[in-house]
């Protein structure tokens, strides 16, 4: 009797390990055993239909007026003159990488009165003997875990003291979610020739149902933001106003990029603040690349129940009638032109929908045209251009962020950002 007890507890590790891991696939990736279909030519065109002409003229009354419907619908307003306010950079370490840069935080505070929120950035800054461009990560992990070495501030206001997650569930994380889900690989985007920011989102506005609506509501205005996405797009922006005033950084070359849901706010940061130079929108799915009128994969309505303060109130009343939703997003996409964007997908990503994100991309095409620029120039799902306006990128895999990813991101940003740079403008 007492031998298959023993048989029994010897397993138990390995038996909860198999049940959380497919727990976790089962939830958030469909499994992750389906493929993306590749065929778009199937299925009916992106709807509203889209006046490219008109939504491109910057200040437009046409532009305005879609992106008054993406608030009114689903986002809620951009908090147009919340201020930003940041101290000066703290030195985390002065030899950073070998000495090939430094690494610095700064804290930065929006809104007013007592509950505006403080965040930290983090940027590794190449040393280099002019102003070089950046990428702005906007991250689901704690800073920590992205600088898993350094002494960066803790969201309580501590020093970090190694990544947030280890072991078991560490490894777990790595497995599903990609190398680089949480860790950045700074070398390489030095290797490209950017400096490289970053920023724990929750750190702004956390990313929870009950905290989200009071925290946001707290700001302080003059307009508030009531949904996590716009609250986190603006947060790239605070993130911009510091770094433009940087002198190390090419203020007319300052990318934002994020994973999945911060694929969502990076999309919409590039539309509501057109300083932003480049989007990296990786995997962004729901209310970010994907269409709304999709069936396949998650849905927004799924999405919207699951996280609803990712979009602002009013967008509940569209989740059973998605068909006559207002707006959808080949016209975010459009709204986005012709800032160059690269849309991250993966085959097996299917929960984020990577068919009916390039039918949103083709959709939105012309809106890069129209104004002179390529946009999406490849013929089918499994194309790479990174040079294109629209630069679609699918990989083999599921919802992550791996080794292939951090390739294609660097090379889209060097291609539009740092392109032929005078040599003396080089990162060393
Ligand atoms: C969930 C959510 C997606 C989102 C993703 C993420 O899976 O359903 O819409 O994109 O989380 O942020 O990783």
């Amino acid at each position: 009797m007492i031998r298959p007890i023993l048989w029994f507890l010897a397993r138990l590790p390995l038996l909860v390990l198999i049940l959380v891991v497919s727990l976790i696939m089962s939830s958030c990736s469909m499994l992750g055993m389906n493929y993306a279909s590749l065929e778009t030519t199937n299925k009916a065109a992106p709807e509203p239909a889209l006046d490219v002409a008109a939504v491109t003229v910057e200040g437009s009354p046409a532009r305005e007026a879609l992106k008054q419907k993406f608030e009114d619908v689903l986002y809620g307003p951009w908090p147009a003159g919340m201020p930003v306010s940041f101290g000066d950079w703290q030195m985390i370490d002065p030899e950073y990488l070998d000495g090939r840069g430094t690494l610095e935080e700064v804290a930065i505070t929006v809104g007013s009165g007592e509950s505006a929120s403080t965040f930290h950035l983090v940027t590794a800054f190449p040393k280099a003997s002019g102003p070089v461009p950046v990428v702005i990560n906007q991250t689901f992990s704690s800073t920590c875990s992205v600088f898993p070495d350094e002494r960066a501030t803790d969201e309580d206001g501590t020093f970090c003291d190694g990544p947030k997650i280890t072991g078991a569930l560490g490894w777990l994380e790595t497995e599903i979610f990609g190398t680089y889900i949480s860790v950045a690989p700074v070398g390489r985007y030095f290797d490209a020739g950017l400096a490289y920011a970053s920023f724990y989102a929750s750190d702004f506005i956390p990313d929870s149902k009950k905290e989200a609506p009071a925290a946001m509501a707290a700001l302080g205005g003059p307009v508030n933001p009531t949904s996590a996405l716009m609250a986190w797009a603006y947060s790239f922006s605070a993130a911009t106003d510091v770094l433009e005033a940087d002198p190390r950084i090419d203020p007319q070359e300052i990318a934002v990029m994020g994973h999945s849901r911060h694929g969502k706010s990076a999309l919409m940061a590039a539309v509501w603040d057109r300083r932003i130079a480049a989007v990296v929108a990786h995997q962004s799915g729901f209310a970010g690349a994907s269409l709304s009128r999709s069936h396949t994969g998650e849905r927004l309505d799924r999405m919207a129940k699951a996280y609803p303060h990712w979009l602002a109130p009013q967008a509940q009343e569209w989740l059973d009638k998605l068909d006559e939703i207002p707006v959808d997003q080949h016209e975010l996409l459009a709204l986005v032109a012709p800032t160059p964007v690269l849309l991250g997908n993966g085959r097996r990503d299917v929960w984020s929908d990577p068919n009916s994100s390039f039918r949103a991309a083709e959709a939105a095409s012309a809106a890069y045209e129209v104004t002179g620029h390529p946009g999406l120039t490849v013929s089918g799902m499994q194309d790479f251009d990174p040079a294109a306006g629209i630069a679609w990128w699918l990989r083999p895999g599921g919802h992550s962020v791996v080794s292939e990813d951090i390739d294609a991101f660097t090379t889209f940003l060097h291609d539009h950002l740092v392109r032929e740079r005078p040599p003396q403008y080089a990162v060393h």
